[in-house]
């Protein structure tokens, strides 16, 4: 077994183990609050709930087991459904199921499910437990970890959310032997990110096992939520690759896989900041090595005025300025504020290099 703590607002464990779905109710019931019911509600798309939610599976068996009631509530699988409608349906099932402050949710999926439940249990009578199980290597790398929950808006993605940290994250590597191949290429770009940000020997980790980069992602994730839970420093780094990334996957009318969008958002990135002389050492050609090695797709379908004004609604936007998250040599990123009227600018000499 594999263990993390997390010191943020909540302290809590990462464990991770194959098998884990097996024993989870124990392990869930070992860090509940004093007085927290039995009776908690299962969140998951419809596909997960096909693959690990029906009763016969580990994880319901082992809440079963338990003596604990379980409701489900399962959506339909995709960014389509991380709305305020999904909450306020969630929510609403819960209410009509009478759950009370006493009961708690499990996350019990990917990113989406991670967001849309955690923003759920922050809110439903104002604030309930949850525990991730994540089943996307992106969900077990990055997402299930670290508080942020949230839902998309028509101006852009995760508009709308809250930081409410889970009281568990349990992580059973056996579920992404059913992860499709494109989904596990998401969580990779996730992890790749973090060998650029903090660790590069993530790179030599990844030919020994996703489960053992994707444990190496979440330290340094780790480390970094742990210094800035709120993102008002150093958590920001966190978005390298993602100003961009969002951005081609808004114009793309979110067709471009997330994970794809951020390795060509690192790449556009690094060949910007070198263009600039930002960079102390130049990154970029080592982003474009690891971009052919797994096969991600060069996207150069957008301008440059296009992803200018897709990315001028995101979240990195301080007034008129938008902060860019850079690589500055191997294994360590740095910030600047850039004018947002010298955005496209600066994603042209982006593209013009890739
Ligand atoms: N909260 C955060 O800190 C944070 C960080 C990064 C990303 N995110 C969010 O995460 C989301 C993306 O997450 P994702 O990539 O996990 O997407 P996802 O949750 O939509 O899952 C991707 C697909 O995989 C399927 N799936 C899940 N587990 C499976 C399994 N074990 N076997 C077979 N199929 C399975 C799902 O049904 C879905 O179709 C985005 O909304 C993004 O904004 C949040």
């Amino acid at each position: 077994m594999q263990k993390l703590t997390m010191h943020t607002s909540r302290i809590y464990d990462i464990l991770m183990e194959d098998g884990l779905l097996a024993s989870a109710a124990n392990r869930i019931a070992e860090v509940l609050p004093p007085g927290t019911g039995r009776k908690c509600c299962v969140v998951c798309d419809k596909t997960v709930y096909m693959l690990y939610g029906k009763s016969n599976k580990p994880l319901p068996k082992s809440l079963m087991d338990a003596g604990y009631e379980v409701g489900y509530y399962a959506f339909p699988p995709g960014e389509e459904s991380k709305t305020l409608d999904t909450v306020a349906d969630l929510c609403g099932f819960m209410s009509e199921s009478h759950f009370t402050r006493e009961d708690f949710i499990i996350a019990l999926g990917g990113g989406v499910c991670g967001d849309i439940a955690g923003f759920a249990a922050s809110v439903y009578m104002r604030g309930i437990p949850y525990v991730q199980i994540p089943t996307t290597l992106l969900a077990m790398a990055d997402s299930s970890i670290g508080g942020k929950t949230g839902v998309n808006t028509e101006a852009g993605k995760n508009m709308i959310g809250t930081i409410w940290q889970p009281h568990l994250v349990l992580i059973d590597p056996k579920v992404l032997e059913t992860l499709p191949e494109d989904e596990l290429l998401n969580g990779l770009a996730e992890i790749i990110k973090a060998g650029f940000l903090a660790d590069g020997t993530i790179f030599d980790t990844i030919s020994e096992g996703l489960p053992e980069a994707a444990f190496k992602a979440i330290q340094v994730k780790q480390a970094i939520v742990e210094e800035d839970e709120r993102e008002s420093g150093k958590r920001r780094l966190l978005n390298f690759g993602h100003t961009i990334g969002h951005a081609m996957e808004k114009c793309s009318g979110y067709c471009i896989p997330h994970g794809c969008a951020v390795m060509n958002g690192m790449y556009l990135t690094a060949l910007a900041a070198e263009d600039l002389g930002w960079s102390s050492e130049p990154i970029a050609g080592l982003i474009k090595n690891v971009i052919d090695a797994f096969a991600y797709p060069i996207c150069k379908d957008y301008s440059a005025e296009a992803l200018a004004e897709a990315a001028a609604g995101d979240k990195k936007r301080v007034s008129d300025n938008i902060i860019i998250v850079y690589p500055d040599r191997p294994g360590c990123c740095a910030m600047r504020e850039l004018p947002i009227r010298e955005l496209e600018d600066f994603i042209g000499r982006g593209l013009a290099k890739a």
